[in-house]
């Protein structure tokens, strides 16, 4: 629909950034930390592990303090599990507590609202070697830990978030390296364990802190359909069910979403479902959802040649489901330079299918470029691509405003340059540069992008200076 005049962003607007323990923090084993499921995978030769990542453990005051200069009105960070409980369950450390409690003291000398994610991918070790999420005791340990966050953070954090991209978890978890090898029935037997832990923590969050708010985080992407041919509709369909609405019906409308439920059936992965869980889990509605967005995904019908596996690909490249869907390129949009496409209007369909289906508030907790920056020897950092690509989805995001959809926020990823998932610290997203390389750590310097720069001006306009 084209809109006459635009609605304004709104007042209050949470203009954010993003990261996560594991991919900024480094320090992986310093203050009593335990190890991680990220800390123990196999290295790849060719990308840095996580050990040091962006230094962020130690460099947390400068990193804050570049935030504060950008004008950021929100901070979302994830919380290190197994800072908290080394060992995923037991004793608390209190190291840990402490650090995040003076990270979001750091963030309100500023006024930078604190959006907590409790569970970016680095399970505890010693969880996952007493069975991960196949064993119902990693429910119980996750609201253990949730709680103690709830006590701890409760008064100086109004936002949480549960689990991050649950569904890229179950779906791509081999490519991002969050777990052991698991068959398709292990992985939505973990999947609804998930579900049943995050009900768990949203019901005592009830208690603890009524005051505050909750959602959940996946990654979600409207499906399109490659042509108008029924059949690639019907994919799209399938898709759209299996990659996303899963991951919200179940916490927002207490149930599987039915074509969801018809493809594990079909395919045998059905879920033990144990008595009760579904009654919590109905019980433990969200009060606003944050998802993660990068680019629209697009499908045909299945070939039902064999050539459809789920678990290639990732977050961002669909392979397929045999019987079920088939990925396609969409010859209509440009890639980035690691082959994900670019489609700002498919954040417009996507805020607006969301916001239909569940009519709850939305907040963007995710949503940025991994391109190979670099530093000029003037010190400065040119990344106009970056400029580009959050003018046209920024815009798309007011348009959907202007639709209807209630959208409170929105926090790019990344902060600060990270560890990518599967493709090292040379995919660089961030808004703050770190000096180092892939393996050279040189000096860690933190220098501001000159998308920085821009993204200033438009947090200090509130989305002003976007139709300048
Ligand atoms: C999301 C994750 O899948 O996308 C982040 O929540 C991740 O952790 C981001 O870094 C970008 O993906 P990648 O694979 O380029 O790091």
């Amino acid at each position: 629909m084209k809109h006459e005049k635009l609605a304004p962003f709104p007042k209050d607007f949470l203009w954010g950034a993003s990261t996560s323990a594991y991919q900024t923090e480094g320090a992986w084993n310093k203050d009593g930390k335990g190890p991680t499921v990220i800390d123990v995978r196999p290295k790849k030769e060719h990308i840095t592990d996580y050990t040091v990542a962006s230094g962020h453990y130690d460099y947390y005051k400068e990193d804050i303090a570049k935030m504060a200069e950008m004008g950021l009105k929100a901070y979302r960070f994830s919380i290190s599990w197994a800072r908290i409980f080394p060992k995923g369950v037991g004793e608390v450390n209190q190291a840990g507590i402490d650090h995040y409690q003076n990270v979001i003291a750091e963030l309100k000398k500023y006024n930078i609202e604190p959006i907590v994610t409790l569970y970016h991918f680095d399970l505890p070790y010693d969880l996952e070697e007493t069975g991960g999420w196949d064993n119902r005791d990693t429910i119980d340990a996750f609201e253990q830990y949730a709680v103690t966050l709830f006590h701890a953070l409760g008064d100086s954090v109004k936002y949480w978030l549960t689990i991050n991209e649950q569904n890229m978890m179950i779906m791509h978890g081999n490519t991002i390296g969050t777990g052991k090898q698991s068959t398709e029935k292990e992985l939505y037997q973990q999947n609804h364990h998930m579900m049943v832990a995050q009900a768990k923590a949203i019901i005592r969050f009830r208690e603890i802190l009524p005051d505050a708010k909750i959602g959940p985080a996946p990654n979600i992407s409207n499906v399109y359909p490659a042509s108008s041919k029924p059949a690639d509709v019907l994919a799209a369909q399938n898709y759209n069910a299996i990659r996303n609405w899963m991951y919200l019906d179940i916490p927002c409308f207490g149930r599987y979403n039915h074509i969801a439920w018809a493809f594990l059936k079909e395919k045998g992965y059905e879920p033990e479902i144990a008595k009760g869980d579904m009654e919590l889990i109905a019980q433990a509605k969200p009060d606003f959802i944050a998802f993660n967005y990068y680019s629209s995904k697009t499908v045909e019908a299945s070939k039902n040649d064999g050539q459809d596996r789920s678990g290639n690909g990732d977050q961002e490249i669909v392979i397929g489901e045999e019987g079920v869907y088939r990925g396609k390129k969409n010859e209509h949009l440009e890639k980035t330079d690691f082959g994900w496409e670019i489609d700002p209007t498919g954040l417009r369909s996507t805020l607006n299918a969301i916001y239909d289906r569940y009519h709850l508030p939305l907040i963007i907790t995710e949503n940025g470029l991994g391109a190979y920056d670099k530093l000029e020897e003037d010190g400065t950092i040119d990344d106009p691509y970056r400029i580009e690509y959050f003018q046209k989805h920024f815009e798309q995001a007011q348009l959907a405003i202007t639709d209807g959809v209630e959208l409170f926020g929105y926090c790019p990823w990344s902060a600060i340059d990270l560890v990518s998932t599967h493709q090292g610290m040379q995919k660089r997203y961030g808004f703050i540069y770190i000096n180092r390389e892939e393996f050279d750590l040189k000096d860690m310097r933190r220098i501001r992008k000159n998308s920085s720069y821009w993204y200033e001006e438009v947090i200090r306009t509130n989305g002003e200076s976007l139709r300048k």
